[in-house]
């Protein structure tokens, strides 16, 4: 890539002031978990790749210097717009020093793996809510003829060539979904993965693996059948980075606690399907349309959100990433609300910073209670992750008085402009 992301930590804070009510529209970036992997996936064959509809966010940048650093070329022509130039020259590696700063840089796993034959790859450290182990990864790639080796914090796999084998996971991983689907596209012979994860970021970059050639059915579905081809058989493509659900999800959390009404283009509806019927359960009104550009959700806030119990789960369940907002909308909602985890049991370390915003929330193990209360009152607070801290800024907009919020290279590793998205919506926000 043409400029490195810095490693050292960005001092910047946003400041965010409940105004009142927002109104305008806001456009969907890509999303983030969809575009990393397609980055990865570059790695199976030769020729240059175009990734559009990319969103501006840090995580992108350092997937890029990781891929730069394994043998890729990148340009990014705009900032929506990649260009990947794959020529077979690969040293799969993966440093410490990249790895560390992004999680999705296992995904380079199980494409290298499937090219090369050899990976060194630094493992992968827990995220602040807690361990993200990999064993899915090793034990699927194990079954289509993998042999791994773990050292100074170092795996190293081989392979001459994997294999075709029959999958089941005890439950449906993101990662480790991605990593044997992607593997398995350069396999000898038919993989299937039952329990597969069905994101819908895993449809988007199955699609992409379907266009460069690879040969998978059960898209969309918990079965994905590969019947392995050789690179030579792949091709580059052009593909529309799917957009980005948590995103616009973030933006719709903002104008239930801020009041007011939004537009949400260029989002896809169908792939929040049961999110938007529980914020309706809490008093959004959401309308879609559809027409020649896309669709569109308006959405409009009512005088007070009702407090609902929910639950996270795997696709097409309610996503973990939403529930840093879903709490945040429950703190000011009328009534009490329990919410319980059931991805990342520690995944409620932002409840501490909520507090500090006067939110009466309580956890116990992977549960938490909320009893809403009708205003937040603004204080310094932290963002300890990606999403904790969009739920920080959304924390804000219901609080009164100022919110200043640190940890902002968290929030800008995976949110495209959420300061100027939600400042030309009204919003009193401003990144200093
Ligand atoms: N798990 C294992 N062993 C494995 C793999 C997963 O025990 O080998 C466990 C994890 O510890 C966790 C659960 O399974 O408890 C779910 O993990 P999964 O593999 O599904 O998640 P992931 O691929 O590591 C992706 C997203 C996360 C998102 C989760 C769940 C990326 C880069 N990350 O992670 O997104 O929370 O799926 O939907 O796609 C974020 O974007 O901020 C983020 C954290």
């Amino acid at each position: 890539m043409t400029t490195k992301a810095e490693p050292n930590v960005d001092e910047s804070v946003i400041a965010v002031r409940g105004n009142g009510p927002l109104a305008g529209s806001v456009t969907v970036p890509g999303a983030k978990n969809s575009v990393l992997k397609l980055m990865a996936a570059t790695l199976l064959t030769d020729g240059t790749f175009e990734i559009t509809n990319v969103p501006a966010i840090a995580d992108v940048t350092i997937m890029g210097d990781l891929l730069d650093a394994i043998g890729v070329a990148i340009e990014r022509p705009t900032p929506d717009r990649l260009l990947l130039t794959d020529s077979g020259d690969l040293t799969p590696v993966a440093p410490y020093e990249l790895v560390e700063r992004i999680r999705a840089s296992i995904n380079v796993l199980g494409p290298l793996l499937a090219r090369c034959g050899h990976v060194r790859l630094s493992l992968p450290g827990g995220d602040d809510f807690g361990a993200r182990p990999i064993d899915m990864h090793v034990a699927g790639l194990e079954a289509m003829g993998a042999t791994f080796k773990f050292s100074h914090g170092y795996l190293e796999a081989f392979a001459d060539r994997l294999h075709g084998a029959d999958i089941t996971f005890d439950f449906p991983s993101v990662g480790a979904t991605e990593n044997l689907l992607t593997a398995a596209v350069l396999a000898d012979g038919r993989t299937t993965i039952d329990n597969a994860a069905r994101e819908p970021e895993i449809a988007d970059l199955c699609e992409f693996l379907v266009a460069m050639g690879a040969q998978i059915s059960g898209v969309g579905t918990s079965t994905l059948v590969i019947d392995g081809v050789r690179a030579d058989e792949l091709g580059a493509v052009s593909h529309h980075t799917v957009p980005d659900r948590i995103q616009a999800a973030t933006y719709l959390a903002a104008v239930a606690v801020a009041g007011g009404e939004l537009v949400i283009e260029a989002g896809r509806p169908e792939h929040m399907a049961m999110l938007l019927e529980r914020f309706a359960e809490m008093g959004l009104d959401i309308t879609v349309t559809s027409d020649r550009s896309g669709d569109r959700m308006r959405v409009v806030a009512p005088e007070r959100l009702r407090s609902i119990d929910i639950a996270t789960l795997p696709y097409p369940g309610i996503a973990t990433d939403y529930k840093p907002l879903i709490i945040t909308m429950l703190a000011v909602a009328d009534g009490v609300g329990i919410v319980t985890e059931n991805l990342y049991p520690g995944r409620f370390r932002y409840v501490e910073e909520l507090q500090r915003l006067g939110a009466d929330v309580r956890t116990s193990g992977h549960h938490a209670v909320v009893r809403g209360v009708p205003r937040l009152s603004g204080a310094p607070v932290r963002a300890h992750d990606i999403r904790a801290g969009a739920a920080m800024v959304v924390a804000g907009l219901a609080a009164e008085g100022e919110t200043e919020i640190t940890g902002v290279h968290h929030i800008d590793r995976g949110y495209d402009d959420l300061v100027g998205r939600l400042a030309a919506v009204g919003a009193q926000i401003q990144r200093r």
